[in-house]
């Protein structure tokens, strides 16, 4: 599995599991699944509601803990300074770790300056309670604001991305201030199945437009974390390295982006 080197060295996975939308049994069962075929990065959120079943599935594996990259994030209503550190520690309980390997805020909160929470994730990353930290929904001028205050900090930020919501001028930020962007929603929520250009490329090169839509943000050095829920979908989005990524159809996905953005619940300000 292709490794994205963070600006600290360490590496996270390039394609992970996401897990939104997975609960209780289903949940262990399909992170289970995806241990075994070779997953080995998880993405998680307290909002989510499945550290628990999560930790069940790590419970049962006996792959060695640094092998797995696990990612959880802290919901915006507890950003607050001692506030974030009763919600990592209850997160960790919950799943059942004694590290993460990263933590982001899940959502930037405009009454909580992001200065707090990034003094109490420092100390989390201090004493060894999180590998990694970063930032999720953070657009160019959060960003800025966040590397302004903790420069070194800052590896990773988890945005919607996908073809046809292609945040090129975000990447380009990112990229000069050695920050990796992580893709959510990277099928674009299934709508790539529907995508005409993507369905022909996909007959063409005997690709299936997940396939061709994650391996377009790898070759980007984004990383990407696919929700799937059955062992055809976790086998099929976890095959899309050992090919080659035709050039043709690289050229055509850079012209698919529509603004296509799926989850704005009005801040922060995305466009
Ligand atoms: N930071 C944030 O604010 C944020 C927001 C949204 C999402 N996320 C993270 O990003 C993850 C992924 O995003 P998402 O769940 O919104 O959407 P997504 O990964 O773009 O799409 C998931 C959908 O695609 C289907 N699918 C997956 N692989 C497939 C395949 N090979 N063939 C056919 N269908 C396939 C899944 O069906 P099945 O389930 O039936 O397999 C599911 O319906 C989330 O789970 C979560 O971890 C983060």
């Amino acid at each position: 599995m292709k490794e994205i080197e963070l600006k600290n060295e360490n590496k996270i996975p390039a394609l992970g599991l996401g897990t939104s939308g997975l609960k209780g049994k289903e949940c262990t069962e399909v992170v289970k699944q995806a241990l075994e075929l070779g997953y080995r990065h998880l993405d998680t959120a307290d909002m989510y509601g499945n550290h628990q079943a999560i930790a069940r599935a790590l419970n049962e594996t006996d792959i060695d803990r640094d092998q797995l990259f696990i990612t959880s994030k802290i919901q915006s209503q507890d950003l607050e300074y001692k506030q974030l550190f009763k919600s990592a520690a209850r997160l960790l309980t919950e799943l059942d770790l004694k590290y993460f390997d990263l933590l982001l805020i899940h959502w930037p909160n405009p009454d909580i300056p992001v200065e707090e929470s990034l003094k109490a994730m420092q100390e989390l990353k201090a004493d060894g309670r999180a590998i990694n930290i970063g930032v999720s929904n953070f657009t160019i001028p959060l960003l800025k604001e966040a590397l302004d205050a903790y420069p070194d900090l800052i590896t990773v930020n988890q945005v919607e991305f996908h073809p046809t919501l292609y945040q090129k001028e975000l990447l380009d930020f990112a990229f000069k201030n050695d920050v990796i962007l992580t893709a959510y929603s990277p099928l674009a929520q299934g709508e790539v199945f529907n995508n005409s250009v993507l369905k022909v490329l996909g007959e063409k090169y005997d690709k299936t437009p997940a396939q061709l839509a994650l391996r377009w943000l790898i070759e980007k050095n984004i990383a990407a974390i696919p929700r799937a829920s059955s062992k055809e979908h976790l086998k099929n989005n976890l095959d899309v390295f050992d090919w080659n990524f035709p050039v043709e159809a690289a050229r055509e996905m850079e012209l698919l982006d529509q603004n296509n953005r799926l989850i704005d619940p009005g801040y922060p300000d995305f466009d």
